[in-house]
């Protein structure tokens, strides 16, 4: 069953049939105001904060679902009938009306037909202002004059997300609001600063024009669905000091036949003043400054996307990696982990682990961001090498303390609140930082940044000392020793309080991940360290060590075991009672480099053979079904979720990519298919979830809801995806002085093309399988010229700036 369609002319996600099963979202905005939007304009917007400065309200975990939102009423005058330009929360019947949402890259438009008339609302933020802007449309399609009365509403919130849920006693005489100059002041008393605004291009200052007070325009025993101000046709002009807030304004339109309107509404971060302001600027005859700002926001996206476009045989492949996957991967980054309908603002900050992985993801698109990500995670490492597992990159800057100290003011916790020990630190965090150092550098030719001097978590002291400075290099060090030292009685890293897997307890115990993982950043980091002239033999020895250890301790005959309990106990060995053949350890295995190959093959069958399902791999199996608080909390989920052997999306593309290093494109292309979301798109009474996004997971098959898809969005599938399809699968990866061509692709693709640009030069690159292989590149030619092919794939020097280069590489 479908309900919509991929737009690629426009790349937006159009859905058509709008009753979807679940709430499908988009993320608005780029930079410091972020919304979050269901397919029915349901959620919320924050600024720079989604937990200490939540500008509209969210009641999370709702009925009727994702409420409340941003929406626009139409009132007929004549009638007295009246519908939303979204489908909810109004919600009229779907045998009269038709409703469109067209999901586009940071911006969301609500198209609906109802009873002659049609509207259009899109809600973006432009990239250089804090201003929602709702861009209204109106055409009279019926034949007839038409009167009509339309109302904006959007509930505010007292930005904390608890003061918002508990002690009313103080919120609800503390915030107000007024209304003057036409404009809705939304005022935090308890914030030296707290203000937002909401206005219109034209306004009216009789009382029917507007209202402030959410009570009086929702009405005693109502909700949004029959406001009372809509129901009657006029606003009461409410305001009040104290109390819950709210932007309505009713704007008066009449139609002749086929005529058409446009009507803006705004809601900005600031005061009454801003708000003049942002409206004398975009509210001028025509709206030119509101067309520009959207084409500015179409462009930032279109110089994103065309940093890397490919065309294969593979529509569904195409499609996503061309926007969707990227899209997905750079709003992980930009926004992080806590803004969406599941994290709903209680939680702030960056997690190390899933940040340093983000932030790997997007240095084509997004070096600034990239390098930003990962400055603020050098700075969240401690001296002794493992990063804070959750921090708020602030609390590693230099602080002034506020001139007003308010209840919303971002706190900074105590230093033992912050700089938590060893025993809270999970051991993989600060090893993804190196790979994603590493890539920086590849893509950007950046070698100075190694040099670059940060400081330390632990040693650092907002308000006074820096403490100790030291190198990119030397925290790159740091991490590398750490997980050397950190290590258990077989010589396998220990899992501290976690590995990747936050369900496994590996407390006292050893994690085969962590180990490889410490591999892979060695393997990375050596690289590095020799293109920069440094001595790292001692890190090229930790690395046969590491390497040693793995195989002998971690190889069982039949695949790779994930780890060892605090007793000892293997987890995941064919002796294993449950939970017997693991991902992380055998993806890893082979992506880190240090599995032998025949090894790595052994592994990855097992993989396919107990792994795999027609939605994806699995993340272990058979399922846990006894507690075993000695393995972990991952025992105590249910069969078929989450951790428990569902179809977890992050690590599937360890394996793709793991897949490709062993030569083997068709199994890759096998894994690749099965979790694509784009091949869901008619399946989705299965997987409920949007089908342009990578979800958390997936339902595993020993769950009766198996196929349906959890936690959209905000996941490291994203970049995960975006990283194995194009660096591995297509195989276009920058290395330090040269730009590598070496695909592992199905044997029936006869041939495909990326246009790629790397350091400012564009490099249209053409891949041609006349030999029907998986991998091997037998020629290649740069403008003409050979150029040095090997095991390794093509290698194509660094061109010049500004160079668009013709390259033609023959598979073989
Ligand atoms: C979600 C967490 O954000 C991520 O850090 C973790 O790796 C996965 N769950 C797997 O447990």
């Amino acid at each position: 069953m479908k309900y919509g369609y991929f737009d690629q002319s426009t790349r937006e996600y159009v859905i058509d049939r709008i009753d979807v099963p679940v709430s499908w979202t988009n993320y608005i905005g780029v930079k410091d105001m972020c919304g979050v939007f269901n397919h029915t304009a349901g959620g919320y917007l924050f600024y720079k904060s989604p937990e200490f400065h939540r500008i509209t309200r969210f009641r999370p975990n709702g009925v009727p679902m994702d409420r409340p939102g941003h929406y626009v009423y139409v009132r007929d005058d004549d009638t007295g009938d009246y519908w939303t330009l979204s489908w909810q929360p109004v919600g009229k019947s779907l045998d009269k009306a038709k409703y469109v949402c067209r999901h586009g890259l940071s911006y969301i438009k609500y198209q609906c037909e109802y009873s002659g008339i049609w509207g259009q609302q899109t809600l973006f933020i432009p990239l250089d202002d804090p201003v929602e802007i709702w861009d209204v449309l109106l055409r009279n399609d019926s034949g007839k004059r038409r009167r009509l009365s339309v109302f904006s509403y959007s509930e505010f919130s007292f930005h904390h997300i608890q003061i918002d849920n508990q002690n009313f006693q103080m919120s609800l005489y503390a915030a107000g609001s007024s209304y003057k100059d036409g404009i809705i002041e939304h005022d935090l008393f308890y914030e030296a600063t707290g203000y937002q605004y909401f206005t219109s291009d034209i306004t009216n200052d009789d009382a029917s024009y507007f209202d402030c007070l959410r009570d009086v325009f929702i009405g005693q025993y109502r909700t949004e669905t029959n406001p009372i101000a809509v129901e009657s046709g006029a606003c009461s002009g409410s305001f009040e000091l104290g109390g819950n807030h709210c932007g309505v304004i009713r704007r008066v339109v009449e139609l002749e036949p086929g005529a058409e309107t446009r009507l803006i509404f705004l809601l900005g971060e600031g005061d009454r003043d801003a708000g003049k302001k942002i409206r004398s600027k975009y509210c001028t005859s025509g709206f030119p400054e509101v067309d520009t700002a959207f084409k500015n926001l179409s462009n930032f996206w279109k110089d994103k996307i065309e940093k890397l476009q490919i065309n294969t045989p593979h529509e569904g492949m195409n499609t996503m990696i061309n926007t969707w996957t990227l899209y997905q991967a750079e709003i992980n980054v930009i926004f992080s982990r806590f803004a969406s309908f599941i994290e709903v603002g209680g939680r702030t900050g960056l997690g190390y682990r899933d940040t340093s992985q983000d932030a790997m993801m997007v240095p084509h698109s997004n070096p600034e961001k990239s390098r930003s990500r990962i400055v603020e995670l050098l700075k969240g490492l401690t001296s002794d090498g493992y990063g804070i597992h959750l921090f708020s990159p602030e609390w590693f800057e230099k602080r002034t303390a506020p001139a007003f100290k308010s209840p919303t003011v971002v706190p900074l916790p105590p230093k033992s609140n912050r700089v938590h020990g060893i025993k809270d630190a999970c051991a993989d965090d600060a090893l993804w930082l190196i790979p994603s150092i590493v890539e920086y550098i590849r893509e950007t030719g950046d070698f100075s940044f190694a040099e670059e001097k940060y400081s330390y978590a632990d040693t650092f002291d907002p308000e006074g000392n820096e403490g100790l400075i030291e190198t990119v290099f030397d925290h790159m060090k740091r991490i590398l020793d750490f997980s050397a030292r950190e290590i258990g009685p077989h010589g396998i890293c220990k899992g501290l309080r976690a590995d990747w897997n936050d369900c496994l307890n590996l407390g006292g115990g050893e994690s085969a991940m962590v180990s490889f993982l410490h591999h892979w950043a060695l393997v990375h980091f050596c690289a590095l360290g020799k293109r920069l002239g440094k001595d790292v033999s001692k890190y090229e020895e930790m690395t046969v060590k590491v390497r040693e250890s793995c195989e002998h301790e971690l190889w069982n005959g039949s695949w790779y075991t994930r780890g060892f309990t605090s007793s000892g106990r293997g987890i995941g060995t064919p002796a294993s009672k449950e939970g017997k053949v693991h991902m992380e350890s055998n993806t890893w295995a082979v992506l880190s480099g240090a599995a032998s190959h025949e090894h790595g093959i052994t592994a990855m069958d097992a993989v396919d053979k107990y792994l795999y399902t027609k939605y994806g791999l699995k993340l272990c199996d058979p399922a846990f079904s006894e507690p075993d608080d000695e393995v972990g909390f991952v025992t105590r989920v249910y069969k078929g979720l989450k951790e428990n052997a569902a179809i977890f999306s992050h690590p599937n593309p360890w394996a793709w990519a793991a897949e490709t290093m062993l030569g083997r494109g068709d199994r890759a292309m096998k894994f690749y298919d099965s979790l694509c979301p784009y091949n869901q798109n008619d399946q989705i009474e299965v997987r409920k979830a949007e089908p342009y996004m990578y979800c958390q997971f997936v339902a595993g098959p020993d769950h009766t809801a198996f196929g349906r898809a959890h936690h959209p969005f905000m996941t490291g599938s994203a970049g995960w995806s975006y990283f194995a399809a194009t660096r591995f699968m297509l195989g276009i990866r920058p290395d330090f002085d040269s730009l590598v061509v070496d695909p592992c692709v199905p044997e029936g693709w006869p041939s495909f093309t990326v246009r790629r640009v790397w350091r400012n030069a564009v490099y249209n690159i053409t891949v041609e399988n006349p030999n029907k292989v998986s991998k091997g590149v037998k020629e290649c030619k740069v403008n003409g010229q050979s150029v040095k092919c090997g095991k390794a794939g093509a290698e194509i020097p660094v061109q010049s700036k500004g160079s668009e280069n013709q390259v033609t590489v023959v598979m073989g």
